[in-house]
């Protein structure tokens, strides 16, 4: 028997050397025990040696957390004396050393210290000290947290700050975490722990705060106790606003349809609470109200009518308000389907064309007229001759006649040709006609008739 443990001490020695493990012989799975408020303690302490063959004495003490130190208990292998103080809250056997503290208390917290002489019988005068010191803390569970929000009511976006707490009855060392919809929220720009995390205040709120909230407590003797979840609403938007077509067309600037083909058009935003939707027509200036709700139905007959629409949609709690403009033209294009990123291209080219080739045409007549003969010139050649010769000739209505003259000039223009010969034969027969009063009124009581027409259709 002796041999074995003389064996075992020297093993152990040896094992100590080489691998720096302590050599005991007494063990304390925990130096650290989390006692329930109320309950039994047990500071074991395993024996490593056989108790029987060998001498013990040893002290338990307590020290306080304000550093107060109290001797419990001083013990041989036979006897045991402890302070009275003690006598019921504690329990001391023999041979085991372990001591059981009774119902604990928040004042049995602190640090237990064990002190033990060992002395083996075949080795006296070798005394072999162990010393053991144990941290115990003394919790009370806690119960079920209890969360609650301030304002209770639904907040606005941007403009309110919600503050969260977490209550328990009761607990200490209480741990608190928060969640929103089960994710664990932790200190952000917006987020604030305060209280020992007992309490998140959120400021300002947005709208990605909205969801379910949970706060779970626990501490060293509890498992994780969850709270019930609460709702945060926050309102917001409009945001994101869009227009589509209910044919699965999406819009953009400018939507292409078919006359007389009904079309829906539907209005979206995101937004809490939902908005009210108004549609507005903006054609010619003047704004209308179409019609309300997100829904807009179009159908017209009126080609190359061009319609702006606007859809408004408006949060009356957050009181912003958003709003989507296109262009409906309405053109036969088979399909109907066909989209124009600018309606004003389109169109552009066409009067460009017509408007330069209408020039051209005009010029062209213009200088054809003026290569067949020059009016103007044989007419005012003439015109200027009955001036000088006749000094002064019956100023009734004469000279009014002459001045008609010229105006006539440019109506007969771009007159069909007979017209243009006719004017052009009557004037070149005026330079030798002598009575030039009655030749000017020929001219202008003649030549107007047939190119007035063939201007103006
Ligand atoms: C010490 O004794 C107590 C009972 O008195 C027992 O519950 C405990 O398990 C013992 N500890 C060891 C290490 O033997
Ligand atoms: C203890 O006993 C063992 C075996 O009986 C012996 O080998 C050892 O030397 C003894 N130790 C002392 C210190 O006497
Ligand atoms: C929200 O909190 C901020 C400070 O973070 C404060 O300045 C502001 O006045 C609060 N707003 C409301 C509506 O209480
Ligand atoms: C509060 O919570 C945050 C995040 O969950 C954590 O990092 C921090 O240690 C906690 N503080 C306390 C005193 O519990
Ligand atoms: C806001 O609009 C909703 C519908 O979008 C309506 O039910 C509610 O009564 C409106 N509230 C106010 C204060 O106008
Ligand atoms: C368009 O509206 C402006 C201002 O409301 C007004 O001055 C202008 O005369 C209007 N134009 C037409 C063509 O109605």
């Amino acid at each position: 028997m002796e041999a074995t443990r003389t064996t075992v001490l020297c093993v152990c020695c040896v094992l100590f050397a080489l691998t720096d493990v302590t050599c005991e012989l007494i063990h304390i799975r925990s130096l650290v025990h989390h006692g329930i408020e109320g309950r039994h303690l047990l500071l074991s302490v395993d024996s490593r040696f056989p108790v029987n063959q060998a001498e013990i004495q040893g002290t338990w003490s307590h020290t306080k957390q304000n550093g107060a130190r109290t001797t419990l208990v001083t013990f041989t292998k036979e006897n045991n004396i402890m302070d009275m103080m003690y006598r019921n809250h504690l329990l001391f056997r023999q041979p085991n050393v372990s001591l059981l503290i009774l119902k604990l208390k928040k004042e049995d917290e602190g640090y237990y210290h064990l002190s033990l002489n060992i002395e083996f019988h075949n080795k006296t005068g070798l005394v072999i000290k162990e010393e053991r010191t144990i941290y115990v803390t003394v919790d009370e569970p806690v119960s079920i947290p209890v969360i609650e929000k301030k304002p209770s009511y639904a907040v606005i976006e941007d403009k309110a700050n919600v503050t969260w707490t977490c209550s328990v009855e009761k607990g200490t060392r209480v741990v608190f975490q928060w969640f929103r919809d089960n994710v664990a929220l932790s200190p952000s720009k917006r987020y604030h722990f305060l209280q020992d995390n007992s309490t998140l205040f959120i400021s300002p709120v947005r709208k990605e705060d909205k969801g379910t909230y949970r706060c779970t407590a626990t501490n060293p003797v509890s498992p994780i106790k969850k709270s019930r979840g609460a709702e945060l609403n926050v309102y917001y938007g409009p945001y994101n606003l869009e227009v589509n077509s209910v044919q699965g067309l999406r819009t953009g600037e400018v939507f292409t349809i078919n006359p007389g083909e009904l079309v829906f058009f539907e209005c979206q935003a995101d937004s809490n609470p939902p908005n009210s939707y108004v549609w507005i027509s903006k054609s010619r200036n003047a704004t209308q109200i179409i019609t309300e709700g997100p829904r807009l139905e179009v159908r017209s007959y009126k080609l190359a009518q061009t319609e702006e629409y606007l859809c408004r949609a408006f949060n009356n709690v957050t009181k912003k308000q958003d709003e989507a403009q296109f262009t409906l033209v309405v053109a036969s294009l088979g399909t109907g389907k066909e989209k124009y990123t600018d309606e004003g291209r389109s169109v552009s080219p066409l009067a460009v064309i017509a408007v330069c080739s209408s020039f051209i045409i005009g010029f062209m007549l213009l200088f054809l007229f003026r290569r067949t003969c020059h009016p103007k010139r044989v007419l005012m050649n003439f015109y200027n001759r009955p001036f000088t010769e006749q000094k002064r000739p019956h100023r009734s209505g004469h000279e009014d006649a002459t001045e008609d003259f010229g105006i006539y000039e440019f109506v007969s223009i771009p007159g069909k040709m007979e017209s243009t010969q006719a004017s052009c034969r009557s004037l070149a027969r005026l330079e030798s006609v002598q009575d030039m009063h009655t030749t000017i009124y020929d001219v202008i009581r003649h030549v107007p008739e047939s190119p007035s027409t063939g201007l103006l259709k």
